[in-house]
Parts: structure tokens; sequence; C-alpha cells
């Protein structure tokens, strides 16, 4: 019998989720406007900015993940302001139904979702560029990811996460919370609220 990781547990258990949210995140369509993507843009911060904020009431240093050296909402921010949204940002209503983080556990599980999102990157920047002339440190630094560097940081992700598993559990938490975020994420895109 072959044990899967919790890592590949958590894709097999979200991939129609992905699938989905692929179909919700309408930024690959060929008519996209810098206006459509502004509006993208304010809606992952909508969702992000509170989540960090949960997870950042957690002791992620003693579990060997760095959520300081992680956090996309500095990024979030800096291409909204780039791109003139300052004020919207500031006014916005934070989306007040993201996923319980009571532990580690369920906190890794929406981690998951978060430095999943960075994979994608490659694609949607490349697609960015060319529709819309925006690029990293120029209106696209949130879908770059972590740069060249993306692919190295999912793998030490990966390992983290599956250390962690190994030494104390908690895989079906993790995949209970990563499925309530991916819910959470695609709530907070199909809420009208910024329209
Ligand atoms: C149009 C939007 C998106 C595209 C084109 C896209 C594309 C991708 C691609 C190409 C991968 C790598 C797949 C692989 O290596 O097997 C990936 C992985 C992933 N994406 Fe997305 N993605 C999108 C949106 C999102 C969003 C909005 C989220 C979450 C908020 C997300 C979460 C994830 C996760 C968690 C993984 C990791 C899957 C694994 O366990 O390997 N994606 N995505």
């Amino acid at each position: 019998m072959t044990v899967m990781t919790v890592m590949k547990r958590l894709k097999e258990a979200t991939r129609d989720q992905h699938e989905g949210l692929e179909n919700t995140v309408d930024i690959m369509k060929e008519s996209l406007t810098p206006e459509d993507y502004k509006k993208l843009l304010l809606k992952f911060y909508r969702f992000y900015a509170p989540v960090e904020e949960e997870l950042a009431k957690l002791d992620w240093e003693k579990v060997g993940y760095s959520l300081k050296a992680r956090r996309k909402v500095p990024k979030l921010e800096e291409d909204l302001e780039y791109l003139g949204a300052a004020e919207e940002r500031n006014t916005i209503k934070l989306w007040t139904g993201i996923p319980k983080i009571a532990d580690h556990a369920s906190g890794f599980g929406v981690l998951y979702v978060l430095e999943g999102a960075t994979l994608g990157g490659q694609i949607i920047n490349r697609h960015i560029r060319e529709h819309l002339g925006v690029a990293p440190g120029s209106g696209a630094t949130f879908f770059n990811g972590y740069g060249p560097r993306t692919g190295e940081m999912w793998m030490e992700f990966c390992q983290t996460v599956n250390s962690y598993s190994e030494e104390f559990g908690g895989e079906e938490e993790m995949i209970e919370a990563a499925r309530a975020a991916f819910d959470s994420f695609r709530d907070c895109f199909a809420d009208t609220g910024l329209d």
C-alpha cells in the first residue's frame, strides 16, 4: 500500500473546486479590461486581507513556516496603488465569511490555497502583460508570486506541511480547512458588493 502525502491528498480533495474557481476568476478572457483587472485585484484583497490577519494570530515560526516572508497583501496593495485604486482599497468592505483558523493544521489547509494560487501566476502574468501591459513592479506584482523562486517556494511549503502532518497529524483538519477556504473564496468572488 502506498501512503499518500497530505499535500497529494489536499490536491485531490480540492481538484473540482480549483477547476470551478478557474472559471469564476475570469482573468484569462480575451476581453479583459483594466477595469476588470482592478476589480479582480480588489476582490483578492477583500479576501486575503482578513485571512492573513487571522493567520497572523498563530505562531508560525514554531512550526517552521514564515508567514511574514510569504505575505501577499503587500503585493496586492502595491498593484492597487499602481492602478490608482488605493482609495477604493481603503474603503472596501472586507470579506466576513472567511474560513475558521483554529490551529496550525487548519491554518495550513488555508495556506495551501493561498500558496497554491501562486502557481497559476506564470500563465496569468503572460496574459495580463499582453492584454494590459502590466508587469511585475508595475501593476502585476501579486500574480508574479515569488517570481523565479515560485517553484522552489512551493516545494519548500510542501515539505513543511508534509513534515508537520507526519509529526503532529491533523490531515483531516487541513483538508476540511482547504475545502472551506476554496468555498469561501468562491463566495467572496461571487458577491456583488463591489459592483
Ligand atoms: C484563472 C485562474 C487560475 C489559473 C489559470 C490557475 C492555474 C494553476 C496552475 C497551472 C497550477 C499548477 C497545477 C499543477 O502543477 O498541477 C495551479 C495550482 C494551484 N492553484 Fe491555481 N489557478 C488559478 C486560480 C487559482 C486561485 C484563485 C486559487 C486559490 C485562491 C488557486 C489555487 C491553486 C492551488 C491550491 C494549487 C495547487 C495544486 C496542487 O496541490 O498542486 N488557483 N493553478
